[in-house]
């Protein structure tokens, strides 16, 4: 009789222990479950992060490559900024509803940036909601003179008229008189404009960061 309790109590234990082994395997796998979910979701908020990257067109326009090169610089420091930024030539037709800002900048010759003004007044509707910046690079802004920088200024207005957006970068330029056609060297003697590489990199990566700032 007693041998028989005994039995039956080693089953019942038995039994328990099977009971208790179960429910940690149970919970282990529900834990396993839970950590798979939350490393999905961390990795969906990440992919929508990418997602919500601002992408932006820096459209310039230049005739000897020196606004080219700013150009770059201020796509390169937008990227750095966070965003998708690229550099195109207007010359290659880039389309700002594509993008969700738009900056545009051109040198000025002879008081005026003529491709700039030709894609702004092509693109007005696009730009509507997309222009957050315009630059305009001359030998203008190279001496200290207020009458000359106010032209150089000017010049820039008109290109992007009607628009008017928050940052508006005037930069020096440069001018490598090899590069110049007779007409151009004589233009260029005859206003007397300073000659060389007058370009601040300091100032365009600085404008270029006020850009993308948050009001
Ligand atoms: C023929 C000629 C005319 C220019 N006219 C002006 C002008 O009216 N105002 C100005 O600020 N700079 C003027 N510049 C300077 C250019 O804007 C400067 O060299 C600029 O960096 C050129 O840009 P790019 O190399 O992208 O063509 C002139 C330069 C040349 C060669």
């Amino acid at each position: 009789m007693e041998q028989a309790r005994r039995g039956v109590n080693r089953e019942m234990n038995g039994r328990v222990a099977g009971c208790g082994k179960r429910f940690w395997g149970l919970l282990s796998l529900c834990f396993l479950f839970v950590c798979l979910l939350a490393g999905c979701a961390c990795a969906a908020m990440e992919e929508g992060v990418e997602g919500l990257k601002e992408r932006v067109l820096v459209a310039y326009e230049t005739s000897k490559g020196s606004t080219a090169e700013i150009a770059e610089v201020i796509a390169a420091e937008l990227r750095e900024g966070g965003c998708e930024a690229e550099a195109v030539d207007i010359k290659d037709s880039p389309l700002p509803g594509d993008y969700d800002h738009v900056v545009v900048g051109g040198p000025i010759y002879m008081g005026s940036i003529k491709g700039v003004k030709g894609f702004v007044e092509k693109h007005r509707a696009d730009l509507e909601e997309r222009l957050i910046g315009a630059f305009a690079v001359g030998m203008s802004f190279a001496v200290p003179d207020e009458e000359k920088q106010a032209e150089g200024r000017k010049a820039l207005d008109e290109a992007i008229a009607p628009f008017a957006p928050a940052h508006l970068g005037c930069f020096a330029g440069k001018i490598d008189m090899e590069k110049l056609s007779f007409f151009e060297k004589t233009a260029v003697k005859m206003v007397k404009s300073p000659v060389g590489d007058f370009r601040d990199w300091k100032a365009v990566k600085e404008w270029a960061r006020e850009v993308i700032k948050k009001p």
